[in-house]
């Protein structure tokens, strides 16, 4: 099975609020971005690899040049997440075929495991429209109401509720349409999927890794420095 695969990186990452966005930052000794594209490079089923970026950044050419693979490729993306799949999307080439798999994956997801990527391939290699990576919740969820300290209304049943994770893998075509169908009505979805659900099909979700975690707080980034130095003292040298 081959596919091609979206990152979009055009995010300021201002939940972080650091001088260097945050897909540009070192963490075990590589930056985000690099460990986030390193299960698609070193799979020979990856045709080719769009990654969104802002207008203004600088930072991706250096990246893209450390990395020399002549599968990257870049585009400018746009005001929101989805805006910048969409751009992504219009940038695969041409020969595309409407069934063909597509990847989006976030670049600020740097602990993606190759097993993870292969339990996703595998689930939905014949599923007619595809699906994503999520993990079912696992603490008591409060609805709060006022403002800080904020006061515990009442808890929600978490029976069926899942995070949605990436990457999120749907038929070409089928994605292509649904974010078109959605820019039209005006609405921004928030992942792929929810795009797809619009359109009245539904993603199938395949159980993916707790440890596949966003880097949105600088806590986060604590979390994968600590994930990735436990990963790489168990790989055989
Ligand atoms: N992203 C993007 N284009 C945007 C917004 C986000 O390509 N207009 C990308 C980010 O670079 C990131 C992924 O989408 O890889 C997930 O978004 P998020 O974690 O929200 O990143 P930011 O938007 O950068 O962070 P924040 O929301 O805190 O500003
Ligand atoms: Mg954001």
């Amino acid at each position: 099975m081959r596919y091609r695969v979206v990152i979009p990186a055009a995010g300021s990452g201002r939940r972080l609020a650091s001088a260097i966005p945050k897909q540009y930052l070192e963490v075990a000794g590589r930056t985000v971005i690099e460990h986030a594209l390193t299960p698609f490079l070193t799979d020979a089923r990856c045709l080719e690899v769009v990654v969104v970026i802002a207008a203004d950044d600088a930072r991706w050419p250096v990246v893209e040049r450390a990395l020399a693979d002549r599968r990257l490729r870049s585009v400018p993306g746009g005001a929101e997440r989805a805006d910048s799949v969409w751009h992504g999307l219009a940038a695969l080439q041409p020969a595309i075929a409407a069934d063909d798999w597509v990847l989006v994956h976030d670049a600020a997801r740097p602990c993606l495991s190759v097993a993870e990527l292969e339990t996703l391939l595998h689930e939905l290699a014949q599923h007619e429209a595809g699906g994503l990576l999520a993990v079912p919740l696992a603490d008591t969820l409060k609805r709060a109401v006022g403002d800080s300290p904020w006061q515990s209304a009442k808890t929600v049943d978490r029976s069926g509720l899942w995070r949605a994770l990436t990457p999120q893998m749907f038929r070409y075509a089928l994605l292509r349409r649904a974010l078109e169908e959605a820019r039209a009505a005006g609405r921004t979805p928030t992942d792929e999927a929810q795009a797809i659900e619009w359109t009245g099909r539904v993603p199938q979700i395949v159980v993916g890794d707790v440890r596949n975690i966003k880097v949105t707080t600088a806590a986060d980034l604590e979390l994968v420095a600590a994930l990735l130095a436990a990963r790489s003292a168990a790989e055989p040298r």
